[in-house]
């Protein structure tokens, strides 16, 4: 299993106390699959991918993520970890603004050792359709062109794991779409695992499987016979 969730709780330090926020949450994704995290708001979406990502860290239960015990591993262990298999795109593309499209990608690759970061992070953007626009600064960009430059820097470490967290979210639907199907694409061409947060039932159709969240518990799980391209 590429991911392989058991008995999770996540509790959180919060203004009035400890916030409960998961709730024996055990689920497995397997390679290539495609899990769509759907539910209501506070539902705890966005907690549980950034568990199955080590950017959050389980209360209880264990997180393994290829085989590796994310909840056993100390902070350098996780980020090294994170950096050479997970890629995360978010609704807000958390680009660092001071630098270019270019940087951006180029960037976490320099970390990752790759010797041509530069080279490697200019093919990432001109699949995405940015070949044009790499030195560009991201208050430059649409939002769309944003989240293109996210999904470029997120897939350009060829990570085993993409998790996305409502990456159309910000976006009109047109773009929303074509941001999809380059995330779908991406999937397809590196042989991912993709997680994705959506509250849009067509994006939750494309996904092999969906589970629901409902006040940090799993509420249900669909398998869709036959996930649309
Ligand atoms: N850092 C935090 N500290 C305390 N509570 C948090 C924190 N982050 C999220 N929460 C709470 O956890 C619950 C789930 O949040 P979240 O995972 O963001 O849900 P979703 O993505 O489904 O909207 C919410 O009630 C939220 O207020
Ligand atoms: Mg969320």
């Amino acid at each position: 299993m590429v991911l392989s969730l058991r008995d999770v709780e996540l509790s959180l330090q919060g203004n009035a106390g400890m916030v409960d926020i998961l709730h024996g949450i055990s689920l497995e994704v397997a390679k290539g699959d495609t899990l769509g995290l759907v539910g209501p708001s506070g539902s705890g979406k966005s907690s549980l991918l950034m568990l199955m990502g080590g950017l959050e860290r389980a209360t209880g239960g264990e997180v393994k993520a290829l085989g590796n015990d994310l909840t056993a591993m100390d902070e350098d262990q996780l980020a090294r970890f994170r950096r050479s298999h997970m890629g995360v795109v978010f609704q807000s593309f958390h680009l660092i603004p001071t630098m270019t499209a270019l940087e951006n990608v180029a960037t976490p690759l320099e970390l990752a050792g790759v010797t041509d970061a530069f080279d490697r992070a200019a093919e990432e953007l001109k699949a995405v359709g940015l070949g044009h626009r790499t030195d560009h600064y991201p208050a430059q960009l649409s939002g769309g062109e944003q989240q293109r430059v996210a999904l470029a820097r997120a897939a350009a470490p060829r990570p085993d794991i993409l998790l996305a967290d409502e990456p159309t979210g910000n976006l009109d639907q047109a773009t929303g779409e074509a941001i999809m199907d380059l995330l779908f694409d991406l999937r397809d061409r590196h042989g991912s695992t993709l997680v994705m947060v959506t509250h849009s039932t067509e994006l939750a159709a494309r996904c092999d499987r969906t589970i629901r969240l409902v006040d940090g518990r799993l509420d249900a799980e669909t398998r869709n016979a036959k996930a649309a391209e």
